[in-house]
């Protein structure tokens, strides 16, 4: 069995569809959902589930990035993943962390990387008159959302569309696009998933 460990920083939504679909024949299962946020709501939905959770509270570590993550990472190689995902975490790694676990931590980003690293992307989007948006699954390397894709699922951008309805619009396909990227990559295969707009116009 493949062990995954899933790291958030808010509702955790993204947590939870990669969660219900480690089941049957997938080949990973979660062992940990930790945060950064003890208040983060995808906690409690994970403990609801039964899967370990953890809480390391980067408020207790000010200006000390690498204090922060040593604290995250004992605990963390404690469940011995496999795969890291990291699902709306919303703290930047250092080289040093990122490292440990190259070529197996993954991350997902709401923007059809390379466009738009960072905060955001949205609002980036709509101000650049583009008229398709998306989100990128992708590994993750020292650099902030640049490194090697597996997988992108592409949304339209609509004439009205605000920063929150767009990234309503993403986040329904982040859904579809993160399952489906990790059960792939669990399985060994780095093939890119590609998700088209056209399931979501037919409303699929
Ligand atoms: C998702 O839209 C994810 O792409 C984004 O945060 C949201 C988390 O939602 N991640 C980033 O912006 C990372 N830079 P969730 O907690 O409901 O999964």
């Amino acid at each position: 069995m493949i062990r995954v460990a899933i790291l958030i920083s808010g509702s955790g939504s993204n947590m939870l569809r990669l969660v219900e679909d480690m089941t049957g024949d997938h080949p990973a299962r979660p062992v940990l959902v930790a945060s950064n946020e003890p208040a983060a709501g995808g906690l409690a939905k994970a403990a609801a589930l039964g899967i370990a959770t953890l809480a390391v509270d980067h408020r207790d570590f000010p200006r000390d990035r690498p204090g922060f993550e040593a604290a995250l990472l004992r605990p963390l190689l404690d469940t011995r993943p496999d795969i890291i995902c990291l699902a709306g975490f919303m703290r930047i790694l250092t080289p040093g962390f990122v490292d440990r676990f190259a070529g197996r931590m993954l991350n997902i980003h709401p923007s059809l990387l390379p466009k738009y690293p960072g905060l955001d992307t949205h609002a980036r989007a709509i101000a650049a008159g583009d008229t398709e948006a998306g989100a990128t699954v992708h590994l993750v390397t020292s650099e902030l959302d640049s490194g090697p894709i597996l997988g992108q699922a592409r949304v339209p951008v609509l004439k009205d569309d605000t920063p929150q309805s767009l990234a309503a619009r993403v986040l329904t396909q982040e859904h579809r696009l993160y399952p489906a990227v990790l059960r792939r990559f669990s399985a060994g295969d780095k093939t890119p998933v590609m998700l088209g707009s056209e399931g979501l116009v037919r409303g699929s």
